[in-house]
Parts: C-alpha cells; structure tokens; sequence
C-alpha cells in the first residue's frame, strides 16, 4: 500500500467520489453527500491537502483536508472525509491516511487538525474534545482538536463553507 497526493486528472477524481460515497455507505453516521463534499472543497480550492490509499494500482482510501480557524486565529486544518472502500476496512489503511496526513500538516507548519468524529477511534491520533472550542449545531463531545504547534485557541471554529452543517 503506498500513500500518495491526489492526481488532478478527471478518472482520479471520479474513482475518489466512487471511492468516498462506497467508504459511506457502511458508516455509522453519513449524510450521503460526503463525495459532493469532496467535489465542492476541490471546486472552490479549498482541498489543501489530498492523500490517496494505493494497493495493487487501485485506490483504497482517502483523506481531505482544507483550511479552517478557531476563534479567528488561522493556520487551522480541517480534516475529513476519511475514507476506506469497506472490503478492505479494518487493515490499518484509515490510520495510515491519518498518520500521513498529520504529519503533512506538521511539516506545513500548521498549528493543528480539527474534525467533526468519534472520540473513541480519532483520540488514538492525539484529537480531544475541547469545550473552547464551539462549532455551531455540533455536540462539543465530536468537536475534536488535534494541536500540532503550540496551544489551542479558544472560540469558534470555522471550516470551508462546503463542511458547515
Ligand atoms: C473510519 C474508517 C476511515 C477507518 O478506516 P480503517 O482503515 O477501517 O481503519 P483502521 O484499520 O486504521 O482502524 C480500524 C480501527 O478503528 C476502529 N474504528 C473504525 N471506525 C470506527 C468508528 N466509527 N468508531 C470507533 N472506532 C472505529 C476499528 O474498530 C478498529 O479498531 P482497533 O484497531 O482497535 O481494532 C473506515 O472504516 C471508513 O471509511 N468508514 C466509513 C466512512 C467513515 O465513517 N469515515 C469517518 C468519518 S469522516
């Protein structure tokens, strides 16, 4: 399996909305429209950040990321989706996706990852739920901070207007 950045070629592009809306349709929360999501950061340049799961010369896997800000304060990565085809969930390709993309941000210079998730599997990536930080309509408990350079501040968090709820 190997871990690159997306390709801006059309096939490469409509097997990852294949790819995400397949990964989706297992979870145990989805709206259905995570594909168009991805469309809609890549459309508006907001996707600054791609990587793709390879195996066998088939993607696998995906992970976005595009800008985002905590009480103002910029430098922020919004990460998400994050998705596995379902037959080859459970192998480690999610959390390698997570790992690499993490390390990506770091090597930036961002100041951190945030996401909208399950505590239970991201907080084996270091993300927390931190009550100072405030997305509008969104349980503080899934409001997950993933600092990666110096403190977190406090306030509201603001995504790429194609991930606000
Ligand atoms: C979530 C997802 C990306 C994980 O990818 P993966 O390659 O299957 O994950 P890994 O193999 O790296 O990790 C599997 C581990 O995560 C756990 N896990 C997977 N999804 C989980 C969830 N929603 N909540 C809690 N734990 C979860 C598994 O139980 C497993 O735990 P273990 O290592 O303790 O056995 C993948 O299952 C997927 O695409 N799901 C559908 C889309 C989705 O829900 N995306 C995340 C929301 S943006």
């Amino acid at each position: 399996m190997i871990i690159r950045a997306e390709t801006e070629t059309a096939p490469e592009q409509a097997a990852l909305a294949a790819l995400v809306t397949r990964a989706f349709a297992t979870a145990q929360v989805a709206s259905g429209t995570e594909a168009e999501v991805l469309a809609r950061l890549r459309e508006s340049g907001a996707l600054s950040l791609s990587l793709v799961a390879e195996e066998a010369g088939q993607l696998v896997g995906q992970i976005a990321a595009s800008p985002a800000t905590i009480g103002g304060a910029e430098g922020w990565a919004c990460l998400g989706p994050l998705s596995v085809v379902p037959e080859a969930q459970g192998r480690g390709i999610g959390s390698a996706l997570m790992r690499a993309a993490l390390a990506q941000l770091a090597a930036r210079g961002a100041a951190g990852a945030v996401l909208v998730g399950e505590p239970a599997y991201y907080g084996r990536f270091g993300f927390v739920a931190d009550p100072a930080v405030v997305l509008a309509g969104v349980p503080a408990r899934y409001v997950l901070v993933r600092p990666l350079a110096g403190p977190t501040p406090a306030g509201a968090l603001v995504c790429a207007p194609a991930l606000m709820p």
